[in-house]
């Protein structure tokens, strides 16, 4: 048995609780769950959006535990117990080993991390440099990565890039990307834009989105903004809609440019980000259809009146992303954006408190758990 957050039902942050009874994650040590031959204990626990969408049931059909209670979480920091060798024949390939500290990403959807032990895949881990933390090898391990994934669509330094959700888990790691690369032009979203102007986001420029509509250029002209921008990145949703309308406007699309001017829209997320499914037709429909039709549309028959659409959708399961990420943190060329209301502690009020805040949609970079075994620190 050991320590563990778990969840007994559906629901939200206040279905949370901490037991010290859970079933440990395998039932021989010498027999560890299939694709997931390590085992290690936890140190830290970054969530994100997809944890309270398991956690709420919206998403069950895909998403949701094979079983209750279920122990959420799935971007951890934590020390290798354990390497299953039926699974793993040459561990020495991996670059790491019992004791070192490794960072990783789930790969089966975000579950099991907050325990005292895990077991997890080694397609997404990967040793943790020694000056890097775990709560900031852990933030890094999802959003970091996918931050830096998508950074990798991004190759002229002149483009200038308005980010919507640059204050959350991926926007705050993409800012920093995108500087590193060379990119002098970044505007920034969020209801602190203050925030966004001040290391390590560093916008060139910020706009409170509950005060002013960021879609309408009309607001950025306050801040010396009349050109059109030539990307946008949509963390927050719903973006693309409101191009659709302003482009059926007298005036046209005036906030970026289209397509045929070399103007691009990317996005992680679907119109709504807080979104159900409910059946595998409407499931291909938000993943697949819509999004293939959008950039085929917007590519052909749109492209003097809207901008390339693109849906950055999949996960790479590419362990590389990681390690360098994880490389740049440790040269001091990144860093970890942590939600300053935390780290949480490893209690049933640290991990309400901790999901209450995923929930509301309004994290300050990642929001971080410790393990157990990392409390006293
Ligand atoms: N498809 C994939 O492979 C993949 C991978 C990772 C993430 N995602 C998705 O990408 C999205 C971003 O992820 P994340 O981890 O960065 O999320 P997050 O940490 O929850 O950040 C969400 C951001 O949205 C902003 N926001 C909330 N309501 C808004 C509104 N009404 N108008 C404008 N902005 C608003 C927040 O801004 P404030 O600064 O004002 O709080 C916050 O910065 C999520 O939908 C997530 O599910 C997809």
């Amino acid at each position: 048995m050991m320590k563990a957050i778990v969840s007994d039902s559906y629901g939200n942050h206040q279905n949370l609780k901490l037991t010290n009874d859970h079933p440990l994650p395998y039932t021989n040590i010498n027999e560890m769950p299939k694709n997931k031959p390590l085992l290690i204990q936890t140190l830290a626990v970054a969530l994100a959006p997809g944890d309270a969408r398991v956690l709420s049931g919206t998403c069950k059909m895909f998403n949701g535990p094979p079983s209750f209670p279920y122990v959420p979480g799935g971007d951890v920091c934590g020390i290798v117990e354990h390497i299953d060798t039926n699974q793993v024949k040459d561990d020495s390939e991996l670059g790491y080993q019992v004791g070192d500290r490794i960072a990783a990403r789930f790969t089966e959807g975000p579950r099991g991390a907050l325990g005292e032990y895990a077991t997890i895949s080694t397609s997404m881990a990967t040793k943790v440099p020694d000056n890097v933390s775990a709560e900031d090898a852990a933030v890094l391990a999802s959003s970091g990565s996918i931050a830096y994934q998508l950074s990798k669509r991004f190759t002229d330094v002149n483009e200038r890039v308005l980010i919507v959700g640059a204050g959350g888990g991926v926007g705050s790691h993409l800012c920093q990307f995108l500087k590193l690369k060379g990119y002098t032009f970044i505007a920034g979203v969020s209801k602190d834009p203050k925030r966004l102007l001040k290391q390590p986001i560093s916008c060139n420029v910020a706009l409170d989105y509950t005060q002013n509509d960021p879609y309408n250029l009309e607001n950025w002209k306050k801040q010396h903004i009349s050109e059109p921008f030539d990307t946008i990145v949509d963390l927050a949703g719903g973006g693309w809609i409101c191009l659709l309308e302003q482009s059926e406007n007298q005036d046209g699309l005036q906030i970026i440019k289209t397509a045929k001017e070399g103007g691009r829209y990317l996005t992680l997320t679907y119109d709504e980000a807080l979104f159900s499914v409910d059946s595998i037709g409407y499931a291909l429909n938000l993943f697949l259809f819509i999004p293939l039709f959008r950039a085929m549309v917007s590519r052909c028959v749109q492209r003097s009146k809207m901008p390339r659409y693109t849906f950055a959708m999949s996960l790479d399961d590419d362990v590389d992303l990681l390690k360098d990420t994880l490389k740049l943190a440790s040269e001091g060329k990144i860093v970890a954006c942590k939600d300053d209301r935390g780290p949480f502690e490893f209690t049933t009020e640290g991990a309400q408190e901790a999901f209450k805040i995923q929930e509301s949609r309004h994290v300050r970079g990642k929001v971080v758990i410790k393990g157990p075994s990392n409390m006293e620190k």
